[in-house]
């Protein structure tokens, strides 16, 4: 099949009509979006992607009435939680409406839903009339594509349409957090953070050891944002010695910094999420065989970030 590039956001909804499936940008990854209420749509989600089937989906809203479509009722710290950080980076799991096919939240009675904080992912919902289940628009298992390039590297021909948009502004997914208990559960660390949600719910809380024996959030048990080069953590950047077949990437400039064969230096934690996944594919494309990643603080942005470093080196226990 062709991949259509476009701009319009109308033209992109014409493919969603179709039943086809639409790459389109928002502001913590590029999204693989298919009407939540057509199961073939749905399955051509997975199909492109090669995504395992008992990992479950998020809908995107432009609005809340969209948001009413697909969920039996509002718990009452999810109701909170909207009128705080909605539209933004924030997936609330919530008990799921019976229209929405078991497909797309992979056999599972509640449903992900989040409404993207980006004008041109707004208004490509909108222009589709109906909310937009919707993984990162890459392949499986690879590093989550911040550019309408990076999608294009991993879908082109594989999908109908990509909705070109500039480069995504966190660079991180989501915080996948749990509203159906007494208190918010972060299922997944990401873009809205944990104090963030705590400055409006103070129970908010990370899943325990405990919690993780019923794997709630199904896609964290897969190897995931993995470029080829192999991913290396490091907190002793001094130590680190340079290798033409090597990269680095993190706050702090090491030894010999000339010998590597890509380097990144972030200025803070925002940019390091920002670059990391872009970084990840140009090292890809440059044949390099280690890129080093200096650990960082796991508080603010930084949980979400050593959640995703850590899981492209692959420093996570199987579930
Ligand atoms: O920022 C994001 O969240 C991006 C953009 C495109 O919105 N999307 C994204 O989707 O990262 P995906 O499919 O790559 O990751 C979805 C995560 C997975 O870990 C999945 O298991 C979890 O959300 N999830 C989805 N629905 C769930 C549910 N009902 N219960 C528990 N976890 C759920
Ligand atoms: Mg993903």
């Amino acid at each position: 099949m062709e991949t259509v590039l476009t701009t319009s956001p109308p033209l992109a909804a014409q493919f969603i009509r179709r039943g086809e499936v639409v790459a389109f940008p928002t502001e913590t990854v590029y999204g693989l979006g298919a009407n939540v209420f057509d199961e073939a749509a749905i399955r051509k989600i997975f199909q492109a992607k090669g995504r395992p089937t008992d990992n479950p989906l998020i809908a995107h809203v432009a609005n809340l009435a969209q948001l009413q479509t697909l969920t039996t009722h509002l718990p009452a710290n999810a109701a909170q939680l909207i009128a705080a950080f909605f539209p933004g980076p924030l997936t609330l799991v919530l008990p799921k409406h019976p229209d929405v096919s078991l497909l797309a939240t992979a056999g599972l009675p509640t449903i992900g839903v989040r409404m993207p904080r980006h004008a041109l992912a707004l208004e490509f919902i909108t222009a589709c009339g109906v909310p937009l289940v919707a993984p990162s628009a890459n392949l499986s298992g690879r590093p989550s594509p911040t550019t309408w390039q990076a999608v294009q590297a991993d879908l082109d021909g594989r999908i109908a349409c990509i909705l070109q948009g500039e480069q995504a502004e966190v660079g991180l997914e989501s915080t996948v957090v749990d509203c159906t208990g007494n208190a918010p559960v972060v299922l997944r660390a990401g873009a809205l953070t944990l104090e963030q949600l705590q400055t409006v719910l103070p129970a908010s809380r990370l899943a325990s050891q405990h919690d993780v024996a019923v794997p709630k959030s199904p896609g964290l048990k897969y190897r995931h944002y993995s470029p080829q080069a192999r991913v290396v953590l490091i907190d002793n950047v001094a130590g680190l010695s340079a290798s033409l077949a090597a990269a680095f990437i993190g706050l702090n400039a090491p030894p010999r910094r000339d010998e590597f064969r890509c380097l990144k230096l972030c200025a803070n934690v925002a940019e390091y999420a920002h670059e990391v996944f872009s970084f990840f594919r140009v090292c890809d494309a440059a044949g390099v065989r280690e890129i080093y990643c200096e650990v960082v603080e796991e508080r603010g942005l930084g949980l979400a970030l050593m959640d995703r470093l850590k899981r492209a080196a692959q420093n996570v226990a199987p579930a």
